[in-house]
């Protein structure tokens, strides 16, 4: 028996189970034994004290507000790297040096463009269909286009690793913005190979055959910091989804897909464009949002971007893209609109009420960077594609770590089962 060891009694038996410390002191009870030794398992909906998996890329300590990647604080990442390198030390686990990052900027640069059979794709579905389904149809789609990238071979697809994940990272932007142009029944337009990563999206979002968009340095800045700060966020729903299909030995575009639609739902990414629908249904109505947050405390509404299962103190995401909301409104002049007033004032609000404050739920990153991108015109229905295109290098990095691990085995949790017990087959004639 070591000192740390955890003991338990079970029905008056006892059991020890080892404990780990991870690199930040975060402690934990290895029960990997516990149902062989004990015939128990653990019961944790909702997974909030479970430990999925052991991880070298991102560090929360929810109750301080403090969120790393591979070391590097999320403040310094903010102020001082840009979207392409913080997806490159997520990734490869160290923030790059000049010729590194020259390389994997190019590698981006020249794969923008998408093969042109998959345009046709894009004409099979209604106008009506939403972005992210569309999204993660098109990422798995992606993977046929390159078999050597997508065959379940493990060894064969570590060997190609580099070019998967710069693939991935450039033609996400491309078909996010083909699905907006392809919704909006818009023409469209390819990247350009003179523009940087955003600078190109903004491109084939808002230029047309006859017009050439080049967005402003302060707008590029802004959505820069919103990638960066989506990039990875350690075993979200999302990411925990990724890392779930890759250990049955799934390739990256279809672990990815299947990110892409945990992301969509309104308690995760779709927090973002549920934000807005919740400032325009508290417009409509001539609310100031003093009685919706009334209803959010009644349990009738729910104040989206608000709360974190993580987070008990400060998102620290939503600290440094609220500075920076409020620079950019600023910039460009916004400072009389409706639902920004709504916004504060629901802010103002649940910050200084007692119901909030005792459950600990403060604004997230969803609640400002909705305000952000409706101020950079990004259509609503385009906010969690947003999302994806910064989450897709956590996904990326989070796949590695899972393909890359020896003696890895498939993510298979365990259940209570509660319905009924064993009954007698009735014929259908007799029922
Ligand atoms: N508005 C009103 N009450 C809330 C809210 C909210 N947004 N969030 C939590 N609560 C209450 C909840 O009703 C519960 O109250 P009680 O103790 O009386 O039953 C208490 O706070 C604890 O909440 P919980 O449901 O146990 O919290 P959770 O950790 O399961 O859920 C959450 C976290 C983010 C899903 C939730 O806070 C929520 O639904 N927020 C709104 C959606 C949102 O903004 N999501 C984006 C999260 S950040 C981006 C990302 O990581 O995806």
């Amino acid at each position: 028996m070591s000192a740390s060891d955890a003991k338990f009694i079970i029905e008056g038996k006892e059991y020890l189970f080892p404990t780990l410390e991870g690199s930040e002191g975060e402690k934990a009870i290895d029960t990997r034994k516990l149902r062989a030794e004990t015939g128990y398992i653990t019961y944790d909906e909702g997974y909030g004290n479970t430990g999925s998996c052991s991880s070298d890329i991102s560090f929360i300590d929810g109750e301080q507000g403090i969120l790393r990647h591979r070391g590097y604080s999320i403040e310094d990442l903010a102020e001082k790297s840009n979207y392409i390198e913080v997806a490159h030390l997520l990734i490869y686990g160290e923030l790059p040096t000049k010729d590194q990052l020259q390389q994997f900027a190019e590698r981006i640069l020249l794969g923008a463009l998408l093969p042109e059979r998959m345009r046709h794709l894009f004409d099979g579905f209604p106008a009506a269909s939403h972005p992210m389904a569309l999204l993660s149809a098109l990422i798995n789609s992606l993977g046929c286009y390159y078999p050597h990238l997508s065959s379940n071979n493990r060894d064969e697809e570590l060997e190609n690793f580099d070019e998967a994940a710069a693939l991935l990272i450039s033609k996400v932007r491309t078909i996010a913005a083909m699905i907006y142009r392809m919704k909006h029944r818009l023409p469209m337009i390819y990247p350009r190979r003179d523009m940087g990563y955003i600078q190109n999206f903004l491109h084939m979002l808002f230029s047309e055959p006859y017009y050439e968009h080049f967005a402003h340095d302060d707008v590029c800045k802004a959505l820069n910091l919103m990638l960066l700060l989506h990039a990875d966020h350690e075993q979200n729903c999302s990411t925990s989804t990724v890392r779930m299909v890759a250990s049955g030995g799934a390739n990256l575009f279809a672990s990815i897909s299947a990110g892409i639609s945990a992301l969509w739902g309104p308690l995760h990414g779709g927090a973002n464009m549920a934000v807005i629908d919740m400032l325009k249904t508290i417009h409509a109505s001539g609310d100031d949002g003093s009685k919706f947050v009334e209803d959010a405390k009644s349990g009738k509404a729910k104040l989206m971007g608000f709360g974190h299962r993580v987070y008990k103190n400060y998102d620290p995401r939503a600290k440094i893209i609220k500075e920076a909301s409020n620079k950019m409104l600023d910039s460009l002049g916004i400072q009389d609109d409706p639902l920004l007033d709504i916004a504060r004032h629901l802010e103002e609000q649940a910050l200084n009420d007692d119901y909030f404050v005792e459950r600990k739920l403060y604004p997230n990153v969803d609640f400002y960077s909705g305000i952000i991108l409706q101020a950079l015109n990004i259509p609503t229905d385009m906010f969690t594609v947003m999302f994806a295109m910064g989450r897709i290098s956590g996904w990326i990095a989070n796949w590695k770590e899972v393909a890359e691990k020896e003696k890895g085995r498939i993510y298979r949790p365990r259940q209570v089962y509660t319905g009924p017990q064993l009954r007698e087959f009735v014929a259908i004639d007799k029922r």
